[in-house]
């Protein structure tokens, strides 16, 4: 006979011992910093959010153990539009002719820097597609004339693959760090996401240069890029863990409409995206993971999150991510550097911006602190 009653009464206890289930795991990630690929599998497909919300605080705890709750900020340079690559996801993708290019003059980049320094950053992003005009020399010049002005100040370089002796060149002149992210980890994915003439090799090449020349260094990828799957993911984390970045960068794949990846969803193969998990929440999970993992990692809370979700970089770094990288491109240029559409913060000042950060931030617990932020050792 059917019992109304006692299916209730299984399914509360299933769901009970789902959760306490979960939270083992958790635990056993927090404690041992593995965690294999079905574990990875069960924690992505977590629907309910209160069973995130465990996830979060456990790595919200191992921030805070590190970091206390301080968040870093680093002020993001964009210094050229042009490059010569053409990823499929990619808004600066030279193939993009609906993109207005610009590209600041050395002085412009250099006030930039100085302007950032006074609003109380202690680290500058110089970032920019790979763009040929700006060979080693102008880019050493730079280096040097912003780190003679300002002793203090972090200078990192995100400026796409180069060869090791341009590596070695620019921390000569003295870069600090230098972030490239990997994208995937996966040759397949890999190359479902870059024409022929780029290389998965190449690009694992140049971090583990870049790692070995002594930069502090980033990696990262982005959360439901076509083709990403558990596996895929899994396979993030393993390279990771070999090689060692200083930091982690993730944000959601967000469709540029000029792009071959224009008309794409963001969507991780082996998960259903709802509106109780979507490709935010398993960004957030991510997070989370990569925190437990890897304790000390500097993760930002990236503008794409912040892009995706208005509370987007609240809940990075509620999910453990610990640094944020504020616009400081002069707002004249700041809709041209379109990775991706309906980009945020393209219409505020530096200053501007710093301040309702400050204030968001403050609105859940932590301060932005003056400070390069390094890594913990
Ligand atoms: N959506 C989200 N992130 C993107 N990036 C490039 N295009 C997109 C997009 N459409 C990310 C890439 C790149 C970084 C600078 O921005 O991961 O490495
Ligand atoms: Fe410029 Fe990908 S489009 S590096």
């Amino acid at each position: 006979m059917f019992c109304r009653g006692r299916l209730i009464f299984t399914v509360r206890k299933r769901k009970r011992d789902d959760s306490l289930e979960l939270k083992k795991t958790i635990q056993k990630i927090a404690e041992t910093k593995s965690i294999t690929e079905e574990e990875l599998a069960n924690i992505l497909i977590i629907a309910e959010k209160e069973k995130r919300e465990y996830l979060f605080q456990k790595a919200r705890e191992a921030a805070e153990r590190n970091y206390g709750k301080k968040i870093y900020i680093r002020g993001l340079i964009e210094f050229s539009n042009i490059c010569k690559n053409d990823c499929f996801y990619c808004g600066l993708r030279k193939s993009n002719n609906r993109l207005d290019r610009y590209r600041l003059t050395e002085a412009d980049i250099v006030s930039c820097a100085d302007y950032g320094y006074e609003l109380g950053f202690r680290t500058v992003v110089l970032q920019s597609g790979e763009d040929l005009f700006f060979d080693d020399d102008k880019i050493c010049r730079i280096v040097r004339e912003i780190k003679k002005r300002h002793d203090d100040i972090a200078v990192t370089l995100s400026i796409g693959e180069k060869k090791r002796e341009s590596y070695e060149a620019f921390y000569e002149a003295g870069t600090d760090r230098y972030l490239l992210r990997h994208e995937t980890a996966n040759r397949r994915h890999y190359e479902n996401m870059h024409p022929e003439n780029m290389s998965f090799v190449h690009r694992r090449k140049c971090l583990s240069d870049l790692k070995e020349i002594g930069y502090q260094t980033g990696c990262g990828f982005m959360v439901g890029s076509p083709g990403q799957s558990i596996h895929t993911l899994y396979e993030d984390i393993e390279f990771i863990r070999e090689l060692q970045p200083h930091m982690v960068g993730i944000g959601p794949f967000l469709p540029q409409r000029d792009t071959p990846f224009g008309e794409q969803t963001a969507r991780i193969e082996g998960i259903d995206s709802t509106e109780e998990n979507s490709i935010v929440d398993s960004t957030l999970i991510l997070i989370s993971v990569l925190r437990l993992l890897f304790p000390k990692l500097l993760i930002p809370a990236t503008t794409a999150l912040g892009t995706a979700h208005p509370m987007g970089r609240e809940l990075g770094i509620l999910a453990g991510a610990n640094v944020i990288m504020p616009n400081l491109s002069p707002v004249s240029v700041r809709e041209k550097y379109l990775l991706y559409d309906g980009k945020i913060c393209t219409g505020e000042e530096a200053a501007e911006c710093i301040n309702c950060l400050r204030r968001r931030v403050e609105g859940i617990g932590y301060q932005i602190v003056v400070d390069r932020g390094d890594c913990l050792e």
